[in-house]
Formats: structure tokens, C-alpha cells, sequence
């Protein structure tokens, strides 16, 4: 009997569809017996479920999760990504079991950062990258929030904010008596990269050269890409077709990388060891001192990476959390007036707040929090993977999975919320409205937890309040009637909201 050629045809297309089958189902680990592997959605052959997470992975994530739970397994091309949600789950694997979570997938985009050598960025999680998370902790700690025994000020960081924060505010009256608005996001930007350059390099951080400016004001070419779920790194074709986001991605981490390195060489150069005021000579320092054969030592040209790590993730995420503050209050200008009514009350006119009024000031403090939790503006940690064969929740996961932790689930589930699409700072107030209710405020999660929580948290912490007091003492910010502001956030590592070019500040008090 002859074959019609149709006929043929659909043999063949069955026979390959079961072969991809058969070879999908071949890759799949085996479980153990009396275990299983956690639910989710059926993917497309090759594809899997990359269409699901379209332009918003946390929100088809979230959907995702409350209808295969806290445990779930989706594809992305033939990758199989386990993604957490709910707080007591990811609590329980990030630091219950944190030693099996603690691991970095060996993701293409983070061969492109530091040379592939950043301490962030990298599936290393033995004792090489331990030393060197303590050592980037202990540096950060002495020039951010231990006390400058030459200044009169609390802390380095209080030291460097006031200042800055003082300069911007001049700033930003200049840019209203010029043209009668500004771009918040462009001016603060300019400020926090001085705050954490200044830690980092002392004076010589090149604040106000062009290189310096053109690179920071292109951070998005970072986060657009470091995103959790980017396609290029489930696709390595994407890697060879044309695609100018990556090539803008590569291009920025080199300009980075070599813009740190000058600075850094220089600082070898004249480095005293009598004299260390910045995070560079403490690094220089400690390997001056330390053994050539522990895990902590450095050689000297690889402190530019750890320091790529500090100064990269300590301006955009400052930034972008000031930012969305204003936006915020231009929005809500009766949220604005509470927080200044506070500020008046507690620190009156006459000086500028500090870090020790940080108590004093719960409902900017509550501002603070809502503003984390209702923009989640981190909305999944970096990616984890796992170190070896666990079982969480009763769900088996191999070694080396890809672990992606959703954070915004976390602020807008509804079991612990109640209402969490409304901004509403009282949330995290006492009853009588005299404190933070800390049991609450604990269930915020921006700065993930366990072995890879943020270094920089306490300090963030710190330099995005002094920041906001000090401008919302001296003045109101808004939009002018009729301009529409958007809030909708653009995904990526970071989630920024559309530039707003309309933004004004208006003094609140003279200071002649
Ligand atoms: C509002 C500000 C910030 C937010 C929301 C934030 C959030 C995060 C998140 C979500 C992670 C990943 C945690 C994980 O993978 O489980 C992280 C890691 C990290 N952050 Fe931050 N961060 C902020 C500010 C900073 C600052 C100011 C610095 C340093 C100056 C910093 C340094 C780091 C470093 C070095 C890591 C990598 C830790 C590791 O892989 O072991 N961050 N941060």
C-alpha cells in the first residue's frame, strides 16, 4: 500500500513530537520514591512557560501561585525554575534550610557582570564567596554606619547624606527657578551615586565628571537585563541574534568594570595603610594583612569587584526607592502633609533631622515600609539555585535548580494584608499611632533573607530616611493640576515608574 504524502508528513510530525517528549521527559530527575515534584502549569515543547510570564512575571507568578501553591515548577524553554511564594514558605527554605538555598544558577547574564567574577552575580557559594560576603559586609559597616571619629555627625553615612542631601535641595530650587519642574529620578540619582562613591572612594570619587554621569544615568541597561526570567539566559540563540538590550547590557558592565578599575588602581597607587577612610582602603587593608592562602584573601586587582558589587547595588536601589517615594507623595499629598506635620512636631524648623530622630518619626517610618511593600520595587530576589538534593514541603528538588523567590506575592498577599493594593502607611502603626507595629513590618520582604540577605539593608534602611526627612522638612513637592502621573512599573531587577518630567517643590519655610 502506498503512503499519501500527508499521511508521511503526520508520521513524522507525531514521530518528533514524541521524540521531544520522550527526551523532555528523559532529562526530568528521578524522584524518590514516596515523593513528588511540585506542580505547575503544562509548557510548550521548547518554549515552556516563557509566553506565561510575558512583560510581568511577578503578577502571572502570583496568579500562578494561588492556583498551584507556594511550591511550584514552570519551564522556561527546557529549563525547569522552581518559584517560591508565601512568606512562612519562603522563610522556611531561605533560612531553614538556607545552606540547600543558598546557591546562584550558572546563568549566561551573569558571566557578562564583573568579568564574571562578581561576588553577587556568580553560582559560587563555597567558602570563597563567604569570605568575601564577610569581608564586603565588615567594609561596608565601618564607612557607612560606624561612627567618623573625625566628624561630628552619628556615622560616615549621616556625614555624606546631610551634605548631599543639602546640595540636592539647592539643586532642585535652582531647577524651579529656571524651567518650574524637574525629573526627580535624574536629580536624585546624581546624589545617592555621590553618597555611596564618596564611601567607596573618599574624594576621589570623580563626582561630577562626564564618565561618571553618562554611566550612571544608564543603570537601566543593567536591570532591564539582570531581570529574573530574561529570555536570553533560557535561550542561548538569543545570545547570537541581534538584540540591543543585551549588547547595551554588555556594554554598560564594561564601562562599569573599567571605570572602577581606574579609580581603584589609582588608589593602590598612594594607598597608606596608617590612613584608610573609605571602603577601597579597607579592602587594600585587610589584604595587606591576610594570609595569601585563605579563602579571604584577594589579590588586589580583584577588589574592584567586590567593589563593583557595593557601588552598583548601593545607587540604583536607592535611587529608585526615593524616586518612587516622591511620585508617591505627589499623589498623595495628604500623606505628604501627615509626614510633615510629624516633622515639624518632632524636629521643628530650626535644624536638620537626623538619623537618631528616626524613632521619633513612626509615620514617615510607615511611609517607608508601605512605599516597600506596595511598589515591591525588588519584586524577586536575584535568582537562587540549589546546593543539593532537598525536600521542601514535601516536594522533592534536585540539586542545581533554578530558584526564583517572589517577593511581591509576599507584600500583596491577601491572607496577611487584607487590603493590599490600597497605600495606607497606618497599616504599620500601633494603635495609637505612637510606634511601628514590628510584627507586621517583619512580614515586608524587599531585601530577601536567609544567606543571601541584602548587605546593604541597614544601611539603605538609614540613608532613604535621612534623605526623605530632610527634603520633606524644607519642601512640599507636586504635580500641577491636570498632569497625569504614571505609576505603572517597568519590570526588571529594579522596577522604576515611568520618567515624570512635571514634578515641583515649593520651599515650605524661608531659610534666610
Ligand atoms: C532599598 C535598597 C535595596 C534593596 C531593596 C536591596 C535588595 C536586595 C535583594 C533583594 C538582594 C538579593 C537577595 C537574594 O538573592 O536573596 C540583594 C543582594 C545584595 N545587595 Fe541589596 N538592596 C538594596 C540596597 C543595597 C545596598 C545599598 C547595597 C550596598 C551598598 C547592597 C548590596 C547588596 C549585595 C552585595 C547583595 C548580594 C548578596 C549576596 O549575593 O550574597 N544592596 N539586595
Amino acid at each position: 500500500m502506498a503512503w499519501s504524502p500527508i499521511a508521511t508528513e503526520l508520521l513524522l510530525v507525531s514521530a518528533v513530537f514524541c521524540l521531544v517528549l520522550w527526551v523532555a521527559r528523559a532529562w526530568q530527575p528521578r524522584v524518590p520514591k514516596g515523593l513528588k515534584s511540585p506542580p505547575g502549569p503544562w509548557g510548550w515543547p521548547l518554549l515552556g512557560n516563557v509566553l506565561t510570564l510575558g512583560k510581568t512575571p511577578h503578577l502571572a507568578l502570583t496568579r500562578l501561585s494561588q492556583q498551584y501553591g507556594d511550591v511550584l515548577q514552570i519551564h522556561i524553554g527546557s529549563t525547569p525554575v522552581l518559584v517560591l511564594s508565601g512568606l512562612d514558605t519562603i522563610r522556611q527554605a531561605l533560612v531553614q534550610q538556607g545552606d540547600d538555598f543558598k546557591g546562584r544558577p550558572d546563568l549566561y547574564s551573569f558571566t557578562l557582570v564583573t568579568d564574571g567574577q562578581s561576588m553577587t552575580f556568580n553560582p559560587d557559594s563555597g567558602p570563597v564567596w563567604a569570605a568575601r560576603r564577610r569581608l564586603a559586609q565588615n567594609a561596608l559597616k565601618s564607612f557607612s554606619i560606624a561612627s567618623d571619629p573625625a566628624s561630628l555627625c552619628t556615622c560616615y553615612l549621616e556625614e555624606h547624606v546631610s551634605k548631599e542631601a543639602e546640595a540636592l535641595l539647592g539643586r532642585l530650587q535652582q531647577r524651579m527657578a529656571e524651567a518650574g519642574r524637574f525629573d526627580p529620578y535624574n536629580e536624585v540619582l546624581f546624589s545617592v551615586a555621590s553618597v555611596i562613591g564618596a564611601m567607596c572612594f573618599g574624594k576621589r570619587f570623580p563626582q561630577s565628571s562626564e564618565e561618571m554621569l553618562s554611566l550612571i544615568s544608564s543603570t537601566n541597561d543593567f536591570v532591564e537585563t539582570a531581570s529574573s526570567g530574561n529570555p536570553v539566559d533560557f535561550f542561548p540563540i538569543l545570545r547570537y541574534l541581534p538584540n540591543p538590550s543585551l549588547q547595551k547590557f554588555k556594554a554598560f558592565n564594561q564601562k562599569f568594570f573599567r571605570f572602577l578599575q581606574n579609580i581603584v588602581q589609582e588608589h593602590y597607587q598612594d594607598f597608606d595603610e596608617s590612613n584608610i577612610q573609605d571602603i577601597t582602603g579597607a579592602l587594600l587593608k585587610h589584604n595587606e594583612k591576610g594570609s595569601r592562602t585563605s579563602a579571604g584573601h584577594i589579590p588586589h586587582e580583584k577588589i574592584v569587584n567586590i567593589i563593583n558589587d557595593i557601588f552598583g547595588a548601593g545607587f540604583d536601589t536607592i535611587t529608585t526607592a526615593i524616586s518612587w517615594s516622591i511620585m508617591y507623595l505627589v499623589t498623595n499629598p495628604e500623606i505628604q502633609r501627615k509626614i510633615q506635620e510629624e516633622l515639624d512636631r518632632v524636629i521643628g524648623r530650626a535644624r536638620q533631622p537626623r538619623l537618631s530622630d528616626r524613632l521619633q518619626l513612626p509615620y514617615l517610618e510607615a511611609f517607608i515600609l508601605e512605599l516597600f511593600r506596595h511598589t515591591s520595587f525588588v519584586p524577586f530576589t536575584i535568582p537562587h539555585s540549589t546546593t543539593r538534593d532537598t525536600i521542601l514541603k514535601g516536594f522533592y528538588i534536585p540539586k542545581e535548580r533554578c530558584v526564583f523567590v517572589n517577593q511581591w506575592q509576599v507584600n500583596h498577599d491577601p491572607k496577611v494584608w487584607g487590603d493590599p493594593s490600597k497605600f495606607r502607611p497606618e497599616r504599620f502603626l500601633t494603635a495609637d499611632g505612637t510606634a511601628i507595629n514590628k510584627t507586621l513590618s517583619e512580614k515586608v520582604i524587599l531585601f530577601g533573607m536567609g544567606k543571601r540577605r541584602c548587605i546593604g539593608e541597614v544601611m539603605a534602611k538609614s540613608e532613604i530616611f535621612l534623605f526623605l526627612a530632610i527634603l520633606l522638612q524644607r519642601l512640599e513637592f507636586s504635580v500641577p493640576a491636570g498632569v497625569k502621573v504614571d505609576l505603572t512599573p517597568i519590570y526588571g531587577l529594579t522596577m522604576k515608574h515611568p520618567h515624570c518630567e512635571h514634578v515641583q517643590a515649593r520651599p515650605r519655610f524661608s531659610t534666610k
